[in-house]
């Protein structure tokens, strides 16, 4: 028998079940509470709200987990490929080489653009963010792939799932050729998923383009530790799209949205320039430390918090253990480099931010690693993107499936004026 849990109210009670995650996290299943009682719940920023059942990713906040189904990220961070990572997500397993073998070609033969589609790159212009030129070209890919996009055909939802693996990245490339005004360069289909990008990103046409191994192997490992990380902002934006049954790319663009605020995916590119900010200050690193608890200054310091994680998150850990020596290979010493491990050290050591239990989260050392591949800071929150990818499309389809599944729509509790009389315009004061 599950267990009950009971509100009392006026004298009336209500039972909702209460049932169990597989790691043992409980939930009061309250769906049928405004039906039986006329209450809602308020919980703004849906801190206490699971909004669904979920098999993707589990994450223990307090402990540092992070699972991709049941796999540590340690153990995929250090073994995997992001290919791999990706099918694991998308389907449930980890593949056999025959299935890992399908799933590239899949991914492989779908990385061209349609041709009349580059002009659309021409139009932006060229100061624009790359992140809305990466929203808006993958929202109009659905103009361009009108011929399967129906989520509710499961051919067309394996279809999608290629055309966004294998073209993200060439949109990504092209919105950063456009704002250094460089030839666009075309996918290589002889490269894996990572060299490719790349490739795209830094090849010329007047001259052979080496890759770097450290630049391909650093990469990986950074797009694997973002590949997913449950109903955080943009999937539940991904999810809430998706719910009244629109398609993929429409779904994922409004995820890129999401995820390009400076609270989620774009503390990448903040934290860079908090530290060059910092560096070029003449203001000390305490006095900023000072102004991030000052309520009354807006200011906090990025890549530190996270929701869920009241511990050091475990991708953050992971990165911070490879950037020194990465870094220090691509281009030597980073003053940047030592501002921020300093930094870390006074903040941890800080009563502000132990109360909080504030530690470092993904952003804080991801940027330092991207820049000493030579990667512009606004490009940041792009390869966020281009890793969080796979983690959209696999809660896109999970939620597709879901017998429980439901147009998202929260509930409000109106606080406005009660009802009043309409007055003519020469009537009011
Ligand atoms: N600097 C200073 N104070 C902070 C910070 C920070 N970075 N983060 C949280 N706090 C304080 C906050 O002011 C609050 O204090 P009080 O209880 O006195 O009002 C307390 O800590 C709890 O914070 P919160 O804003 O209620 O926490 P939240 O769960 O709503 O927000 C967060 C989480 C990540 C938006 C927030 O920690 C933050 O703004 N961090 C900086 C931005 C950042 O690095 N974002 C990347 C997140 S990780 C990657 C991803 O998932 O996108």
């Amino acid at each position: 028998m599950s267990d009950q849990a009971r509100i009392d109210l006026d004298g009336q009670g209500f039972e909702a079940e209460v049932f169990e995650g597989t790691e043992g996290e409980r939930a009061v299943d309250i769906s049928n509470l405004r039906a039986n009682t006329g209450l809602v719940t308020y919980d703004p920023g849906f801190g206490n709200t699971g909004a669904v059942k979920s098999d993707i990713t589990f994450i223990n906040g307090e402990e540092a987990i992070l699972r991709h189904r049941g796999y540590s990220i340690e153990e995929l961070s250090e073994h995997s490929t992001f290919i791999e990572t990706s099918y694991l997500l998308i389907y449930g397993e980890l593949p056999t080489a025959e299935q890992l073998e399908g799933f590239r070609n899949n991914i492989t033969r779908h990385t061209l653009l349609r041709e009349d589609m580059k002009p659309f790159f021409d139009a932006f212009p060229p100061d624009a963010h790359p992140m809305a030129i990466l929203s808006a070209a993958t929202s109009a890919l659905s103009t361009f792939y009108q011929d399967h996009y129906d989520p509710n055909d499961p051919h067309d939802v394996e279809v999608s799932t290629y055309r966004l693996m294998a073209k993200l990245p060439t949109v990504a490339a092209f919105a950063y050729k456009r704002g250094i005004g460089q030839p666009y360069i075309y996918p290589r289909n002889d490269l894996d998923y990572v060299e490719n990008f790349l490739h795209m990103l830094f090849a010329v046409p007047a001259e052979p383009y080496d890759l770097d191994p450290d630049v391909v192997t650093a990469l990986r490992t950074l797009l694997i530790l973002h590949a997913d990380h449950e109903q955080n902002c943009s999937a539940s934006t991904v999810r809430l799209v998706a719910s009244s049954q629109s398609n993929m790319f429409a779904a994922i663009s409004a995820g890129i949205g999401a995820l390009w605020g400076p609270l989620h995916g774009g503390a990448n590119q903040r934290v860079v320039e908090m530290l060059e900010e910092m560096r070029d200050s003449e203001e000390s690193t305490e006095r900023f430390i000072e102004r991030a608890k000052d309520k009354d200054d807006p200011f906090r310091l990025s890549g530190f918090g996270h929701r869920v994680y009241k511990n050091y998150d475990p991708r953050a850990a992971i990165i911070k253990n490879k950037a020194n020596q990465v870094i220090h290979k691509l281009t030597g010493d980073d003053p940047l480099f030592e501002i921020a491990a300093k930094l870390e050290e006074t903040v941890l050591s800080d009563d502000y931010f132990i109360e909080r239990r504030l530690y470092p989260n993904v952003d804080f050392y991801s940027g330092l690693v991207y820049r000493a591949m030579g990667i512009p800071v606004k490009m940041f929150p792009v390869l966020f993107a281009l890793g969080r990818l796979p983690g959209w499309i696999a809660q896109f389809r999970e939620m597709n499936i879901d017998p429980d599944k439901r147009i998202g729509r929260p509930r409000q509790i109106y606080t406005g004026p009660p009802l009043r009389s309409y007055v003519p315009v020469d009537q009011r004061a």
